[in-house]
């Protein structure tokens, strides 16, 4: 592949802290990670990170640490990695989906409304919305920033304020991604990101929790290392060390060793700098591709700051089917590829997904933007060294791809 979809941007310290912690001897989770954590939560201006093995573990244990369980419904929306949608079947409650805007790929605030209105009773004594079918309690909202844009988070806490309800950010993809002048993790709830090679910023796998709340972080702390009354490194710090702590709940192993973290710590220190390549590529591609009326390019609403975690169009040709289209995308994405250019769907609709499928029996057309964003979306190559020279070339391939077909 000349041209992969996306590269991991190791320029200098991440050998040297690497190396520093192999030469420390403490390799599993310790001092790097709680540097790591510092220095994020600080980029971020939230007060505490509690770093974890993947963004899929951040959402189980903030799922977790937010009383989400068995009888409980938590809202999702219907395009999103299939990851959102596990870590609530983790817990026991039941995700429920709801429809994306297609413009933003967020999930739509007219259509929880709607979900609500059709699916939920409000329950006097309880004081909180009933599933008219299962009698699952409705706890939570699930938002995710998708690609790197912030879900409408304003509308979203006007929601959950009305009815009761806990929000967790899924923002796996927006690690620096804004609102106004407010970050990610800034809008009053947990919220979790991913360090995963995909993301703008990598560990090789991991993830991290965002939250204000002492209680919280130090729940966090406990549930990511089995439940332990103490972390490993202070305990082996300290006197009697040889004898291991009490646990006092069902815990899991999230953690993130040292290695991952000393990485982390390297790649923190550019995120600025990458945001804003991945922010002027991503212009870029907006003002070559600006004539091709048959492909819609991301939106980002004014005073919204899209990380670009992945820069993802939508064909829309006039007067042929969805399906005709998608066959067309998908030729176009086989032509690139063949060309060596590596392209990817922007993500999935979980009503497609063969386990979500069958449980809950699931038609394509029940969620018709979450449907279409599946058969349409590209994510096109985006990454700190692209040249514009390469963009050029890859908005070529697409107009001779798209050509060839019409
Ligand atoms: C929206 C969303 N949520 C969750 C995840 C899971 O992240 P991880 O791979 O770090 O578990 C991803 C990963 O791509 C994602 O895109």
């Amino acid at each position: 592949m000349t041209i992969p979809i996306t590269k991991p941007y190791f320029d200098g310290n991440e050998y040297n802290y690497i190396k520093e912690t192999l030469n420390s001897g403490w390799v599993a989770q310790g001092k790097m990670t709680e540097k790591f954590e510092k220095e994020v939560a600080e980029h971020e201006g939230i007060k505490y990170a509690v770093a974890v093995s993947s963004c899929t573990t951040a959402l189980h244990l903030a799922l977790l640490v937010s009383g989400i369980g068995s009888g409980m419904d938590v809202l999702i929306p219907a395009f999103t990695f299939v990851a959102t949608a596990n870590a609530v079947c983790y817990t026991g409650a039941a995700p429920i989906l709801v429809d994306i805007d297609i413009d933003t790929f967020n999930i739509s605030i007219q259509e929880i409304e709607k979900t609500i209105g059709e699916k939920y009773v409000w329950d006097n004594q309880k004081n909180c919305l009933i599933n008219k079918i299962s009698n699952n309690v409705l706890k939570a909202i699930l938002p995710v920033h998708q690609f790197g844009l912030c879900a409408d988070m304003k509308k979203l806490n006007q929601i959950a304020k009305k009815y009761r309800l806990t929000i967790i950010e899924d923002a796996a993809c927006a690690l620096g991604a804004k609102i106004g002048e407010k970050h990610q993790g800034q809008f009053g709830n947990i919220s979790c990101v991913s360090f995963h090679p995909r993301k703008c910023i990598t560990t090789g796998e991991g993830g991290m929790v965002f939250t204000d709340e002492e209680r919280i972080y130090k729940a966090l702390k406990a549930l990511r290392s089995h439940g332990a009354t103490v972390s490993e490194v202070k305990r082996h710090n300290s006197k009697y060390g040889f004898l291991l702590p009490d646990y006092t709940e069902l815990g899991y192993n999230y953690r993130l060793s040292d290695i991952q973290s000393a990485l982390g710590c390297a790649q923190i220190e550019k995120l600025d700098y990458i945001l804003s390549m991945r922010r002027e590529a991503a212009d870029n591609y907006r003002r070559i591709m600006k004539k091709y009326d048959w492909l819609i390019m991301p939106y980002e609403p004014k005073e919204y700051c899209h990380t670009y975690q992945s820069f993802v169009c939508r064909l829309n040709i006039k007067n042929i089917s969805l399906e005709e289209q998608s066959g067309s995308r998908n030729q176009i994405l086989n032509f690139l590829e063949n060309e060596g250019v590596q392209t990817r769907q922007g993500t999935h609709a979980i009503h497609l997904l063969g386990y979500y499928k069958q449980k809950y029996r699931f038609s394509a057309e029940d969620f018709p933007n979450a449907y279409k964003a599946d058969l349409l979306s590209m994510s096109l190559p985006l990454y700190v060294g692209i040249t514009e020279e390469e963009q050029m070339n890859i908005a070529r391939l697409l107009e001779k791809a798209f050509d060839g077909l019409y």
